[in-house]
Protein backbone atom coordinates (compact mmCIF):
# COMPACT_ATOMS: atom_id res chain seq x y z
CA UNK A 1 0.00 0.00 0.00
CA UNK A 2 1.85 3.24 -0.48
CA UNK A 3 0.26 6.87 -1.17
CA UNK A 4 0.27 8.61 -4.13
CA UNK A 5 0.21 12.57 -5.15
CA UNK A 6 -0.52 12.06 -8.80
CA UNK A 7 -2.63 13.52 -11.38
CA UNK A 8 -5.82 12.87 -13.38
CA UNK A 9 -5.26 11.70 -16.91
CA UNK A 10 -9.11 12.05 -17.71
CA UNK A 11 -12.27 12.36 -16.83
CA UNK A 12 -15.77 11.86 -17.96
CA UNK A 13 -19.74 10.99 -17.29
CA UNK A 14 -20.43 7.71 -19.41
CA UNK A 15 -23.84 7.85 -18.12
CA UNK A 16 -26.13 10.21 -16.30
CA UNK A 17 -24.40 10.49 -13.13
CA UNK A 18 -21.80 7.90 -13.28
CA UNK A 19 -18.07 9.17 -14.66
CA UNK A 20 -14.96 7.14 -15.62
CA UNK A 21 -11.55 8.58 -13.85
CA UNK A 22 -8.13 7.30 -15.50
CA UNK A 23 -5.60 8.59 -13.10
CA UNK A 24 -1.80 8.33 -13.61
CA UNK A 25 -0.20 5.40 -11.32
CA UNK A 26 3.24 4.71 -11.80
CA UNK A 27 4.07 1.28 -10.42
CA UNK A 28 0.56 0.71 -8.90
CA UNK A 29 -1.04 -1.48 -12.51
CA UNK A 30 1.64 -4.73 -11.26
CA UNK A 31 0.71 -4.32 -7.51
CA UNK A 32 -3.59 -4.62 -7.56
CA UNK A 33 -5.13 -7.13 -7.32
CA UNK A 34 -8.60 -7.86 -8.63
CA UNK A 35 -11.06 -6.87 -5.87
CA UNK A 36 -9.16 -4.62 -4.16
CA UNK A 37 -9.82 -0.73 -3.59
CA UNK A 38 -8.61 2.93 -3.18
CA UNK A 39 -9.38 5.61 -1.20
CA UNK A 40 -9.25 8.77 -3.18
CA UNK A 41 -8.87 12.46 -2.24
CA UNK A 42 -8.25 16.16 -3.77
CA UNK A 43 -7.58 19.14 -2.73
CA UNK A 44 -11.00 20.63 -3.50
CA UNK A 45 -12.22 18.67 -0.56
CA UNK A 46 -12.85 20.85 2.68
CA UNK A 47 -9.70 19.08 4.75
CA UNK A 48 -12.70 18.21 7.16
CA UNK A 49 -13.65 15.44 4.27
CA UNK A 50 -12.29 12.10 4.52
CA UNK A 51 -11.08 9.92 1.73
CA UNK A 52 -13.69 8.04 -0.44
CA UNK A 53 -13.17 4.58 -1.25
CA UNK A 54 -13.45 2.84 -4.75
CA UNK A 55 -13.27 0.05 -6.43
CA UNK A 56 -10.32 -0.49 -8.89
CA UNK A 57 -12.34 -1.34 -12.24
CA UNK A 58 -8.76 -1.75 -14.34
CA UNK A 59 -5.09 -1.03 -14.46
CA UNK A 60 -3.01 -0.24 -17.59
CA UNK A 61 -0.34 1.82 -19.27
CA UNK A 62 -0.65 4.25 -22.27
CA UNK A 63 2.23 3.52 -25.01
CA UNK A 64 5.16 6.13 -25.69
CA UNK A 65 4.18 8.69 -27.47
CA UNK A 66 6.18 10.30 -30.64
CA UNK A 67 6.64 13.78 -28.58
CA UNK A 68 8.83 12.23 -26.18
CA UNK A 69 6.20 11.40 -23.36
CA UNK A 70 7.01 7.96 -21.73
CA UNK A 71 4.76 5.16 -20.95
CA UNK A 72 2.30 5.78 -18.29
CA UNK A 73 0.91 3.55 -16.32
CA UNK A 74 -3.09 4.58 -14.90
CA UNK A 75 -5.54 2.96 -13.19
CA UNK A 76 -9.61 3.68 -13.97
CA UNK A 77 -12.65 3.76 -11.51
CA UNK A 78 -15.95 4.06 -12.55
CA UNK A 79 -18.39 6.41 -9.82
CA UNK A 80 -21.54 7.20 -9.39
CA UNK A 81 -22.37 10.85 -7.75
CA UNK A 82 -24.55 10.36 -4.69
CA UNK A 83 -22.85 13.19 -2.55
CA UNK A 84 -20.60 16.27 -2.12
CA UNK A 85 -17.41 14.24 -2.24
CA UNK A 86 -18.09 12.34 -5.74
CA UNK A 87 -19.51 15.79 -7.03
CA UNK A 88 -16.38 17.41 -6.39
CA UNK A 89 -14.44 14.42 -8.11
CA UNK A 90 -16.88 14.87 -10.69
CA UNK A 91 -15.85 18.30 -11.54
CA UNK A 92 -12.02 17.58 -11.68
CA UNK A 93 -10.20 17.85 -15.14
CA UNK A 94 -6.91 16.29 -16.82
CA UNK A 95 -4.02 17.58 -14.80
CA UNK A 96 -5.67 17.81 -11.81
CA UNK A 97 -4.40 16.40 -8.61
CA UNK A 98 -5.67 13.92 -6.48
CA UNK A 99 -4.65 11.61 -3.94
CA UNK A 100 -4.68 7.67 -3.61
CA UNK A 101 -4.12 5.01 -0.98
CA UNK A 102 -3.51 2.00 -2.02
CA UNK A 103 -3.88 -0.85 -3.36
CA UNK A 104 -5.89 -1.96 -0.29
CA UNK A 105 -7.67 -4.77 1.57
CA UNK A 106 -7.86 -8.36 0.06
CA UNK A 107 -9.86 -9.12 -3.25
CA UNK A 108 -11.09 -12.43 -5.12
CA UNK A 109 -9.23 -15.80 -4.58
CA UNK A 110 -9.69 -17.00 -8.69
CA UNK A 111 -11.18 -20.53 -7.58
CA UNK A 112 -10.62 -24.05 -8.92
CA UNK A 113 -9.54 -23.99 -12.44
CA UNK A 114 -12.20 -25.78 -14.90
CA UNK A 115 -15.17 -24.76 -12.86
CA UNK A 116 -18.13 -22.01 -14.58
CA UNK A 117 -17.32 -18.95 -13.33
CA UNK A 118 -20.47 -16.73 -12.52
CA UNK A 119 -19.58 -13.06 -11.91
CA UNK A 120 -22.42 -11.03 -10.91
CA UNK A 121 -23.09 -6.90 -11.15
CA UNK A 122 -25.75 -4.60 -9.41
CA UNK A 123 -24.81 -1.56 -11.05
CA UNK A 124 -21.89 0.24 -9.91
CA UNK A 125 -21.21 -3.25 -8.79
CA UNK A 126 -19.67 -4.34 -12.07
CA UNK A 127 -16.32 -2.63 -10.93
CA UNK A 128 -13.83 -4.69 -9.05
CA UNK A 129 -15.59 -7.86 -11.47
CA UNK A 130 -13.69 -6.57 -14.58
CA UNK A 131 -9.99 -7.30 -13.53
CA UNK A 132 -11.66 -10.00 -11.77
CA UNK A 133 -12.95 -11.15 -15.39
CA UNK A 134 -9.64 -10.68 -16.83
CA UNK A 135 -7.45 -12.27 -14.65
CA UNK A 136 -9.82 -15.63 -15.12
CA UNK A 137 -9.79 -15.51 -18.53
CA UNK A 138 -6.03 -15.02 -18.98
CA UNK A 139 -5.80 -18.31 -17.13
CA UNK A 140 -8.48 -20.10 -20.34
CA UNK A 141 -11.76 -19.90 -17.95
CA UNK A 142 -14.86 -19.53 -19.41
CA UNK A 143 -16.27 -16.48 -17.62
CA UNK A 144 -19.97 -15.09 -17.67
CA UNK A 145 -21.08 -11.54 -16.33
CA UNK A 146 -24.73 -11.08 -15.44
CA UNK A 147 -25.32 -7.75 -15.09
CA UNK A 148 -28.21 -6.02 -13.34
CA UNK A 149 -29.70 -2.67 -13.05
CA UNK A 150 -32.81 -0.63 -12.40
CA UNK A 151 -32.64 0.76 -15.91
CA UNK A 152 -30.52 0.96 -18.88
CA UNK A 153 -28.35 3.74 -17.79
CA UNK A 154 -26.86 1.65 -14.55
CA UNK A 155 -25.42 -0.78 -17.13
CA UNK A 156 -21.83 0.36 -17.72
CA UNK A 157 -19.21 -0.73 -19.68
CA UNK A 158 -20.67 -4.15 -20.76
CA UNK A 159 -19.16 -3.72 -24.46
CA UNK A 160 -15.68 -3.56 -22.43
CA UNK A 161 -16.32 -6.86 -20.99
CA UNK A 162 -17.37 -8.80 -24.18
CA UNK A 163 -13.85 -7.35 -25.65
CA UNK A 164 -11.93 -8.66 -22.94
CA UNK A 165 -13.74 -12.42 -23.64
CA UNK A 166 -16.49 -12.64 -21.00
CA UNK A 167 -19.88 -13.39 -21.91
CA UNK A 168 -22.34 -10.94 -20.80
CA UNK A 169 -25.93 -11.01 -19.79
CA UNK A 170 -28.05 -7.76 -18.98
CA UNK A 171 -31.29 -7.29 -17.09
CA UNK A 172 -32.80 -4.35 -15.91
CA UNK A 173 -35.95 -3.64 -13.45
CA UNK A 174 -38.01 -2.16 -16.12
CA UNK A 175 -37.02 -3.80 -19.06
CA UNK A 176 -35.25 -0.67 -21.06
CA UNK A 177 -32.25 -2.81 -21.75
CA UNK A 178 -32.05 -6.83 -21.76
CA UNK A 179 -33.84 -9.19 -19.99
CA UNK A 180 -36.82 -7.58 -17.85
CA UNK A 181 -36.44 -8.12 -14.08
CA UNK A 182 -33.48 -8.68 -11.44
CA UNK A 183 -30.60 -10.38 -11.95
CA UNK A 184 -31.12 -13.23 -9.98
CA UNK A 185 -33.82 -14.47 -11.96
CA UNK A 186 -30.74 -14.72 -14.71
CA UNK A 187 -28.45 -15.96 -11.65
CA UNK A 188 -31.03 -18.56 -10.89
CA UNK A 189 -31.89 -20.14 -14.62
CA UNK A 190 -27.83 -19.91 -15.21
CA UNK A 191 -27.03 -22.54 -11.70
CA UNK A 192 -29.26 -24.49 -13.22
CA UNK A 193 -27.58 -24.75 -16.18
CA UNK A 194 -23.82 -25.01 -14.38
CA UNK A 195 -24.90 -26.86 -10.98
CA UNK A 196 -20.93 -27.23 -9.97
CA UNK A 197 -20.19 -22.87 -10.74
CA UNK A 198 -18.04 -20.39 -8.92
CA UNK A 199 -20.55 -17.32 -8.00
CA UNK A 200 -18.51 -13.87 -7.18
CA UNK A 201 -21.02 -11.10 -7.07
CA UNK A 202 -21.21 -7.25 -5.85
CA UNK A 203 -24.33 -4.72 -5.94
CA UNK A 204 -25.98 -3.35 -3.44
CA UNK A 205 -26.85 -5.11 0.13
CA UNK A 206 -30.40 -6.52 -0.83
CA UNK A 207 -29.09 -8.01 -4.45
CA UNK A 208 -26.12 -9.61 -2.50
CA UNK A 209 -28.22 -10.93 0.13
CA UNK A 210 -30.35 -12.47 -2.38
CA UNK A 211 -27.98 -14.00 -4.14
CA UNK A 212 -26.38 -15.51 -0.92
CA UNK A 213 -29.67 -17.52 -0.09
CA UNK A 214 -29.90 -18.92 -3.98
CA UNK A 215 -26.10 -20.20 -3.70
CA UNK A 216 -26.57 -21.88 -0.25
CA UNK A 217 -29.71 -23.05 -1.89
CA UNK A 218 -27.69 -24.67 -4.97
CA UNK A 219 -24.60 -25.35 -2.83
CA UNK A 220 -22.20 -23.41 -4.59
CA UNK A 221 -19.12 -21.56 -3.40
CA UNK A 222 -19.98 -17.43 -3.46
CA UNK A 223 -17.58 -14.78 -2.87
CA UNK A 224 -18.61 -10.94 -2.13
CA UNK A 225 -17.21 -7.52 -2.35
CA UNK A 226 -18.60 -5.21 -0.12
CA UNK A 227 -19.21 -2.07 -0.16
CA UNK A 228 -19.72 -0.66 3.66
CA UNK A 229 -19.19 2.97 4.28
CA UNK A 230 -15.38 3.67 5.22
CA UNK A 231 -13.37 6.09 6.88
CA UNK A 232 -9.67 4.89 7.40
CA UNK A 233 -9.51 2.07 5.18
CA UNK A 234 -6.46 0.52 6.97
CA UNK A 235 -8.62 -1.32 9.65
CA UNK A 236 -8.03 1.75 12.33
CA UNK A 237 -11.55 3.38 12.78
CA UNK A 238 -13.59 0.60 12.92
CA UNK A 239 -16.32 2.36 10.83
CA UNK A 240 -16.74 -0.52 8.21
CA UNK A 241 -17.18 -3.77 10.18
CA UNK A 242 -19.67 -6.47 9.00
CA UNK A 243 -20.54 -9.03 11.11
CA UNK A 244 -19.37 -12.24 11.01
CA UNK A 245 -20.79 -16.07 11.66
CA UNK A 246 -20.14 -18.60 14.23
CA UNK A 247 -20.28 -16.07 17.36
CA UNK A 248 -23.11 -15.93 19.73
CA UNK A 249 -25.09 -12.38 20.39
CA UNK A 250 -23.57 -11.87 23.11
CA UNK A 251 -20.56 -12.49 21.48
CA UNK A 252 -20.22 -10.92 18.23
CA UNK A 253 -17.76 -11.74 15.52
CA UNK A 254 -16.81 -8.25 13.58
CA UNK A 255 -14.61 -8.10 10.19
CA UNK A 256 -13.17 -4.92 9.20
CA UNK A 257 -14.56 -4.77 5.27
CA UNK A 258 -11.23 -2.85 4.58
CA UNK A 259 -8.70 -5.05 5.94
CA UNK A 260 -10.70 -8.54 5.95
CA UNK A 261 -12.43 -7.57 2.79
CA UNK A 262 -14.08 -6.15 0.63
CA UNK A 263 -14.13 -9.45 -0.55
CA UNK A 264 -15.29 -11.85 1.67
CA UNK A 265 -16.76 -16.14 1.47
CA UNK A 266 -20.53 -15.26 1.45
CA UNK A 267 -20.48 -18.25 4.32
CA UNK A 268 -18.74 -16.45 6.68
CA UNK A 269 -20.93 -13.22 6.98
CA UNK A 270 -24.03 -12.95 8.67
CA UNK A 271 -26.73 -12.37 6.33
CA UNK A 272 -29.15 -12.35 9.11
CA UNK A 273 -28.10 -8.86 10.20
CA UNK A 274 -27.77 -7.84 6.35
CA UNK A 275 -24.16 -7.60 6.74
CA UNK A 276 -24.27 -4.01 7.61
CA UNK A 277 -23.33 -3.67 11.56
CA UNK A 278 -21.48 -0.14 11.54
CA UNK A 279 -24.43 0.95 13.48
CA UNK A 280 -24.15 -1.85 16.24
CA UNK A 281 -20.49 -2.24 16.64
CA UNK A 282 -18.40 -0.89 19.59
CA UNK A 283 -15.97 1.04 17.75
CA UNK A 284 -18.45 2.97 16.04
CA UNK A 285 -18.53 4.91 12.84
CA UNK A 286 -15.97 7.97 12.59
CA UNK A 287 -16.98 9.40 9.02
C1 LIG B 1 -14.60 -0.98 -0.95
C2 LIG B 1 -15.54 0.01 -1.58
C3 LIG B 1 -15.54 0.14 -2.96
C4 LIG B 1 -16.40 1.07 -3.56
N1 LIG B 1 -16.36 1.17 -4.90
C5 LIG B 1 -17.14 2.07 -5.52
C6 LIG B 1 -17.06 2.21 -6.93
O1 LIG B 1 -16.29 1.52 -7.60
N2 LIG B 1 -17.85 3.15 -7.50
C7 LIG B 1 -18.73 3.93 -6.76
O2 LIG B 1 -19.44 4.76 -7.35
N3 LIG B 1 -18.82 3.80 -5.43
C8 LIG B 1 -18.05 2.90 -4.79
N4 LIG B 1 -18.10 2.79 -3.43
C9 LIG B 1 -19.02 3.67 -2.70
C10 LIG B 1 -18.39 5.07 -2.60
O3 LIG B 1 -17.27 5.01 -1.73
C11 LIG B 1 -19.41 6.07 -2.04
O4 LIG B 1 -20.46 6.23 -2.97
C12 LIG B 1 -18.74 7.42 -1.82
O5 LIG B 1 -17.82 7.35 -0.76
C13 LIG B 1 -19.80 8.48 -1.51
O6 LIG B 1 -19.14 9.68 -1.20
P1 LIG B 1 -19.93 11.05 -1.28
O7 LIG B 1 -19.17 12.06 -0.49
O8 LIG B 1 -20.24 11.40 -2.70
O9 LIG B 1 -21.29 10.73 -0.62
P2 LIG B 1 -21.70 10.94 0.91
O10 LIG B 1 -22.09 12.37 1.07
O11 LIG B 1 -20.65 10.38 1.82
O12 LIG B 1 -22.98 10.04 0.95
C14 LIG B 1 -24.06 10.27 0.03
C15 LIG B 1 -25.04 9.11 0.11
O13 LIG B 1 -24.39 7.90 -0.33
C16 LIG B 1 -24.44 6.93 0.72
N5 LIG B 1 -23.14 6.20 0.75
C17 LIG B 1 -21.94 6.73 1.04
N6 LIG B 1 -20.99 5.74 1.05
C18 LIG B 1 -21.64 4.60 0.76
C19 LIG B 1 -21.25 3.25 0.64
N7 LIG B 1 -19.99 2.85 0.84
N8 LIG B 1 -22.20 2.34 0.34
C20 LIG B 1 -23.48 2.69 0.17
N9 LIG B 1 -23.92 3.96 0.26
C21 LIG B 1 -23.02 4.89 0.57
C22 LIG B 1 -24.64 7.72 2.00
O14 LIG B 1 -25.32 6.94 2.97
C23 LIG B 1 -25.53 8.86 1.55
O15 LIG B 1 -26.88 8.47 1.47
C24 LIG B 1 -17.28 1.88 -2.79
C25 LIG B 1 -17.27 1.74 -1.40
C26 LIG B 1 -16.41 0.82 -0.81
C27 LIG B 1 -16.37 0.69 0.67
S1 LIG C 1 -12.58 1.98 7.35
FE1 LIG C 1 -11.58 2.32 9.22
S2 LIG C 1 -11.41 0.29 9.99
FE2 LIG C 1 -12.22 -0.01 8.02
Amino acid sequence: MKNYKTIVLSNHEISPDYFRMRILSPGFAAKAQPGQFVMVRTELMLPTMLRRPFGIFRVGCLPAECDGLPPREYMEILYKVVGQGTKILSELHQGDRVELLGPLGSGFDLGTPGKAKLLVGGGIGLVPLFMLGEALIKRGEKVRLLMGGRTRDDILAVTEFERSGVETYVSTDDGSLGENGLVTKVLERKLGKHPDAEVFACGPTPMLSAVANMCAAHNVSLQVSLEAHMACGVGACLGCVVKGVGHSDSNPHYLCTCKAGPVFNAADLDWGKAVVAGSDCAGGGCK
